[in-house]
């Protein structure tokens, strides 16, 4: 039986010979939101990369629904159903916001529902409807950041990764960020976010694991950490 729908087990993560990631292990069930935090250089979007197959795991297990994501290549897994939008967007810059989307919908099971999808993608992002036929780089920091969100989901992901979502938006763009996460939630999509506004997002998270140094520190219910002591001091900034 598959117990959860993500699975890390004991992962390790080098760049060439140089370890990111040591032993690291955690879960993601379905339909939660789940966050990563911790300092810069913890091992954050290095874990995301070896979810998504861009970065083989040395040691370790990373199972989706049951299935062994290690050998597989990043493309194979978006079509098995997890998603990748990584820290710096990677749009097509030349290419207009609809050609963006459609590129999104590449796996062969999501072609029958491409227009529901691009529907969905701008009922989600109303924004980008007025703008689709704009070039991607035409479009501000915080659309490029919109459309990279709605490409990932051209591909009907069970699973959405999203590495640093709000990071560089206006403090007004955040909190649309952070609603549109929780908006893709209720509809059924199970979030993964590594973030830096580390206070928002444990007010949104049902569980939260923090890395340092490339190891798994602690792990706890969003809003419990918030009141943990030794969390505050260490990622709020506060004294307990
Ligand atoms: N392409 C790379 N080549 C070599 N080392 C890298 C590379 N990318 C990251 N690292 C190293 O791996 C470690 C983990 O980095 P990672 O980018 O995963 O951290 P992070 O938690 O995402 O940090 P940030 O909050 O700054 O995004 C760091 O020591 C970093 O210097
Ligand atoms: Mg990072």
């Amino acid at each position: 039986m598959v117990k959860h729908l993500l699975e890390v087990t004991g992962v390790d993560l080098f760049y060439g010979d140089a370890q990111a990631v040591w032993d690291v292990s955690f879960h993601v069930d379905g339909e939660m939101i789940v966050a990563l935090v911790g300092a810069n250089g913890a091992g954050k979007s290095t874990l995301l990369h070896g979810i998504s197959g861009i970065i083989r795991p040395k040691k370790g297990d990373i199972l989706f629904s049951g299935i062994s994501l290690i050998n597989m290549k990043p493309e194979e897994v978006v079509t098995l159903g997890v998603s990748h939008v990584p820290e710096g967007r990677r749009l097509f810059s030349r290419l207009t916001v609809l050609e963006n989307l459609e590129l999104g919908a590449f796996p062969p099971r999501t072609r029958p529902f491409l227009k529901e999808s691009l529907d969905r993608a701008f009922s989600l992002f109303p924004a980008l409807k007025k703008r689709i036929h704009q070039t991607a780089g035409s479009l501000s920091g915080g659309e490029q950041q919109m459309l990279a969100i709605a490409r990932a989901i051209m591909a009907r992901p069970t699973l959405l990764m999203l590495d640093e979502p709000s990071l560089g938006l206006a403090p007004v763009m955040v909190k649309l960020m952070f609603e549109i996460i929780q908006a893709l939630n209720r509809e059924g999509v199970t979030i993964l976010l590594v973030e830096q506004n580390v206070h928002q997002t444990l007010e949104i998270a049902d569980h939260v694991y923090v890395l340092r140094t490339g190891r798994m520190e602690l792990s706890g219910g969003g809003k419990d950490l918030l009141r943990n002591p030794d969390f505050q001091q260490a990622y709020l900034g506060m004294r307990g």
